[in-house]
């Protein structure tokens, strides 16, 4: 094992509780025999005769038939890996980031090398994506995928819509829990949802999908009055992560947006995520379970590992060989889409004419509005609007206007709408 933080540590576990039972589905007993970490004076719940600090040393090992990598980042882990695959060993890991960028490059290795490259934990925790989209659902053209890809902007958005909780005190619960990544900028700003979506596009549309083709926003700009509005309207706040092959190119997108509380995915609370897939021929399917945590990463790392060890014992490699050549990816601003708008606005006459003249001009239909006075002695009001669908680019040319206004204060914040 490469790691021993909350992944590694949960998989150690369940290799330990449940050891009987998956040596009988394996066939054969699995021992961890040495675990790399980074500090030596932590204390750790494990003989610390396994533990190094010498990661190279275990990637050599010719003893050692399966690296499971849970230390996360792209340096030292992709040469570990590399090392390793050169070396014959079969690799685990749950580290999304590595995937997303360097996972063509490895998945070739590991097939030139007839070994088993699988990483079930990187895309939503323990709930089984990788493998059904790999298997299962191959002989389907995927049309979109949609879904909440990471479990502590949802744990920190449903505490902040449930609980009025602080946003600062919410991501230090999630980080307590194990949840988010060693840098939780990551989670917050919306990499690691690019990193998986980037992951599951690959898979589901069988082409490499880098993470810069991903449009990336995180939940930094989500406030409470944001999410009172959205409630008062019949919706709730998630991040989203949406895909769609349009014609030979795709249009993938993560960012914070308004779901009908109707809408399944609006009632995906706190550290769960949930993923919908749309089919050809399978239709709609959607997959939910918790994302993130040491229990149910480990539950996909050691699934994933009992897999290579039986295809270690018949002779074979479940691989899913590299990615094809990748396709252009549509900008965002040829998205059409609801959106959000929320704005401090001077409260007077035609203050509310000159804004909705200027979304007319720009081909922009309204579809709800909310107004309320913020200060009366200062004059000042927010009003709310829900446009139609229309194009992302027709609503930043109406956006950059209406800012011009002299009436408008502040553009406060917008948002996309889902149907
Ligand atoms: P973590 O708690 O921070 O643990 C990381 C472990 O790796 C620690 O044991 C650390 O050693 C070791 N490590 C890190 N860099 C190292 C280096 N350069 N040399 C030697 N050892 C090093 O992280 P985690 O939450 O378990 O996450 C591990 C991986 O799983 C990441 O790729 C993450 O994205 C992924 N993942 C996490 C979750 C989750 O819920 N946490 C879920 C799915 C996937 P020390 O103990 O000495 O610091
Ligand atoms: N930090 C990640 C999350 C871990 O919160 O979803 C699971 O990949």
């Amino acid at each position: 094992m490469l790691g021993f933080g909350t992944v590694g540590q949960g998989a150690y576990r369940m290799l330990a509780d449940n050891r009987e039972a998956i040596q009988r589905k394996v066939g054969t007993a699995l021992e961890v025999v040495r675990i790399g970490v980074r500090d030596p004076e932590k204390p750790r719940p494990v003989d610390p005769e396994l533990v190094t600090t010498d990661l190279e040393s275990i990637v050599s090992d010719p003893a050692i038939d399966v690296v499971l990598e849970l230390m996360g980042g792209v340096a030292p882990a992709g040469s570990l890996i590399e090392a390793a695959l050169a070396g014959g060993k079969h690799v685990v890991t749950a580290n999304k980031e590595l995937i997303a960028k360097q996972g063509s490059r490895l998945l070739r290795i590991a097939a030139e090398q007839g070994l088993d490259l699988h990483f079930e934990a990187a895309v939503g925790g323990g709930i089984p994506l990788i493998q059904p989209l790999k298997h299962q659902l191959a002989g389907n053209d995927v049309l979109k995928l949609m879904g909440i890809l990471n479990g502590t902007t949802n744990y920190i958005l449903t505490k902040m819509a449930e609980e009025g909780a602080e946003f600062q005190t919410a991501l230090e619960q999630a980080q307590a829990a194990g949840f988010a990544e060693a840098d939780p900028k990551s989670d917050v700003e919306g990499y690691d949802a690019q990193y998986k979506l980037a992951i599951l596009c690959s898979i589901a549309f069988n082409r490499e999908v880098p993470p810069d083709n991903v449009h990336r926003e995180g939940i930094d700009a989500i406030t409470r009055r944001d999410m009172q509005f959205a409630e008062l309207l019949g919706f709730r706040i998630k991040l989203l992560g949406i895909a769609e092959s349009i014609g030979d190119r795709i249009l993938a997108r993560v960012h914070p947006t308004l779901v009908p509380k109707e809408h399944p995915l609006a009632d995906v609370r706190g550290v769960y995520n949930a993923v919908w897939v749309q089919g050809d021929f399978v239709g709609d399917v959607m997959f939910s379970g918790k994302g993130a945590g040491g229990a149910p990463t480990a539950s996909a790392v050691v699934g994933d590992l009992i897999d290579v060890c039986r295809n270690i014992r018949i002779g074979g490699a479940g691989n899913l060989g590299p990615f094809e050549a990748g396709s252009a990816a549509v900008p965002i601003e040829d998205l059409r889409t609801r959106f959000y708008l929320r704005l401090i606005v001077k409260d007077r006459p035609k203050t509310l004419g000159c804004i909705a003249t200027i979304f007319g001009n720009c081909d922009i239909s309204l579809s709800a509005m909310e107004m309320r006075v913020i200060d009366s002695g200062r004059n000042l009001g927010e009003i709310v609007f829900l446009t139609h669908p229309c194009l992302e680019s027709s609503f930043h040319r109406a956006v950059k206007a209406i800012k011009n206004l002299h009436m408008v204060e502040s553009v406060a914040n917008w948002l996309r709408v889902e149907q």
